[in-house]
């Protein structure tokens, strides 16, 4: 699979969501940060904000649920329009019953590791799943450092992806930049949020491809040594 990247709308200016989205019109899905003030120590937006940005924005969107008792409150989020719902296994009570009603109702269903949350318990899952996301930070917040301590995750999630077949993206985010893109995809990651370092750059567009490029670049290199 290529590349894709979503930039994260946290870094943006929230009293212009939809002019920050046309500003980075390379884009492949815009990344909204849901934040419930529990299951992370910050709030930020919820299914409301979704719905118009998604009326409006050229872009899909991934949204990113930071919040307890997802099984509860993701659905909505499908109605709201997004095309991708992140849960965090963490804050679920029925992981498997919650990703297939996340489907069921349309969207791409997706689960969200903290740095700390091994991925091997979830094996068996995962052809539940169409992406899975390993957090590079404790999420919470962003301009955050990159936890260069999830690498090996990210490979090991990227075997058992190969392992079980099917066509899961696998998502990073947290301190990706062009400084920590390669050593992500290198490792197995194909979809990558960035928050601060494409709306912090002068031209966040020119941001996307080059974070895009890089990408590619090192998981041609990737692709290359691991033939068999
Ligand atoms: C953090 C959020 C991230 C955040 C990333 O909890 O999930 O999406 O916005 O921001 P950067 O790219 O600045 O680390
Ligand atoms: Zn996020």
């Amino acid at each position: 699979m290529g590349i894709q990247i979503t930039p994260s709308m946290l870094a943006s200016d929230f009293a212009n969501l939809e002019a920050e989205a046309a500003r980075i019109s390379g884009a492949d899905w815009l990344h909204m940060d849901v934040m419930d003030n529990h299951f992370v120590p910050n709030l930020t937006l919820g299914a409301p904000v979704i719905e118009a940005l998604a009326k409006v924005a050229s872009q899909p969107i991934d949204a990113h649920l930071m919040i307890e008792d997802p099984d509860r409150w993701a659905p909505a989020y499908v109605e709201a329009g997004a095309s991708s719902v992140t849960f965090h296994v963490e804050a679920a009570a029925a992981p498997v019953r919650l990703a297939r009603e996340i489907r069921a109702k349309g969207a791409r269903a997706s689960m969200a590791l903290k740095p700390a949350t091994p991925i091997e318990p979830y094996a068996d899952m995962l052809p539940e799943l169409d992406m899975v996301l390993i957090m590079t930070v404790e999420p919470g917040f962003g301009g955050q450092k990159f936890l260069d301590l999830c690498l090996p995750k990210i490979r090991r999630t990227r075997e058992l992806i190969k392992r079980h077949g099917g066509d899961i993206w696998l998502q990073v985010d947290g301190g990706v930049s062009v400084e920590t893109i390669e050593r992500c995809a290198d490792a197995g990651a194909d979809v990558f949020v960035a928050g601060s370092a494409v709306f912090g750059a002068d031209d966040p567009d020119d941001m996307v491809s080059r974070l895009r490029a890089l990408g590619a670049s090192a998981q041609g290199s990737h692709a290359g040594r691991h033939v068999h």
